[in-house]
């Protein structure tokens, strides 16, 4: 049987190019014409059963929202495959990806940005389903919507209410409801928890879980928060520099990490770290910028196991044990 979601060799790139004459340069005595490009993805490949939760981490601008917003077609990709239960919907345009709506649905990191503050909850809750849903009455939409507002935590005095009259937890459990109104497979949250207090994390957080249980959907979840994707995930898949460095088995990956990179990204989590029995790895220097990427390994300037060959050939993420894959030179070398 296919896969809910497969994701093949995507890339991403954007042109992020000053005007024409701010490209043009002089170099050597010669008028040049220069491009910047952001290569924010690069070949990653992944997929999402039924019922599955995919946890995707690390640092900030590693292009985990890239990925998201390019499986659901807000960016075209500008290379590999976008499979959703086995059907290509790589090509698709705007018409085409109506009905794939209802099967892929987002809760972004921020509600506030992400809710209509025009609208009145009840109706930012219930616009998916008179959208892309199946037919329905007015009465019927209104019922489904309230059983959904009271679902996520909020009661009936809230459906004639604006978005600025909720908490941020509120706000997100909204959210959570207007995703949910389709009956959605899969779930992509985008940092869904990362701008809410620490202690309206973990209620929102369980109540996404409980969700996903009753309704049994799967979860791309995106975050920078290793100690909510140890709680949630299922398969875990750690992002740098645009490329997929390592995936497999949450509790396999957090007891024995492989790649550098991701050691390195257990050791800087102190509150992780230290229920864990791993040899910590400290890195020095920045990510470096997405606009030139190394012939080699994405990981090299910063790896202190790097040799020559991870400077000159890029590693593919490859399985050397049942369920496992990372993309690491050093591991072929031992
Ligand atoms: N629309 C865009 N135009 C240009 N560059 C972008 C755009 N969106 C993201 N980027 C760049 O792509 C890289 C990945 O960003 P992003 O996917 O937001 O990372 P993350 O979600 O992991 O923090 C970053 O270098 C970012 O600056
Ligand atoms: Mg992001």
């Amino acid at each position: 049987m296919s896969h809910l979601l497969e994701v093949c060799e995507l890339e991403q790139r954007f042109d992020v190019s000053p005007g024409f004459f701010d490209r043009l340069k002089i170099q050597d005595g010669r008028l040049r014409y220069k491009k910047s490009i952001v290569h924010a993805v690069n070949g990653v490949s992944f997929h999402i059963d039924r019922g599955e939760v995919l946890g995707l981490v690390g640092e900030s601008g590693c292009g985990k929202s890239t990925v998201a917003k390019t499986i659901i077609k807000l960016y075209d990709p500008s290379g590999g495959r976008i499979k959703v239960n086995g059907k290509d919907i790589t090509a698709y345009n705007y018409q085409k990806m109506v009905p794939v709506r209802k099967t892929i649905q987002v809760i972004f990191q921020d509600p506030y940005a992400s809710l209509n503050p025009r609208l009145k909850v009840m109706d930012i809750i219930t616009e998916p389903m008179a959208f892309i849903g199946a037919p329905i009455s007015k009465t019927e939409l209104r019922e489904k919507g309230m059983a959904l507002l009271k679902r996520v935590g909020l009661g009936e005095e809230h459906a004639s209410r604006y978005p600025h009259q909720f908490s941020g937890g509120q706000r997100q459990r909204i959210g959570i409801a207007r995703a949910l109104s389709v009956e959605p497979e899969l779930v992509i949250a985008d940092e869904p928890v990362s701008a809410l207090d620490v202690s309206i994390q973990a209620q929102i957080l369980n109540l996404m879980m409980d969700l996903k249980d009753e309704f049994g959907f799967s979860y791309l979840f995106i975050t920078h928060d290793l100690s909510v994707v140890r709680h949630i995930s299922d398969r875990i898949g750690v992002m740098y520099l645009g490329f997929l460095v390592e995936t497999g088995p949450t509790e396999d990956i957090f007891l024995r990490p492989k790649h550098p990179y991701t050691r390195a990204l257990l050791s800087a989590a102190p509150s992780v770290y230290e229920k864990l029995h791993i040899d910590p790895l400290a890195i020095t220097g920045e990510v470096p910028t997405a606009l030139e990427i190394p012939a080699g390994c994405s990981f090299q300037s910063r790896c202190p196991f790097a040799f020559d060959r991870c400077l000159q050939e890029r590693p593919r993420l490859v399985s050397r044990e049942p369920g496992r894959l990372e993309a690491c030179h050093l591991l072929d070398a031992q």
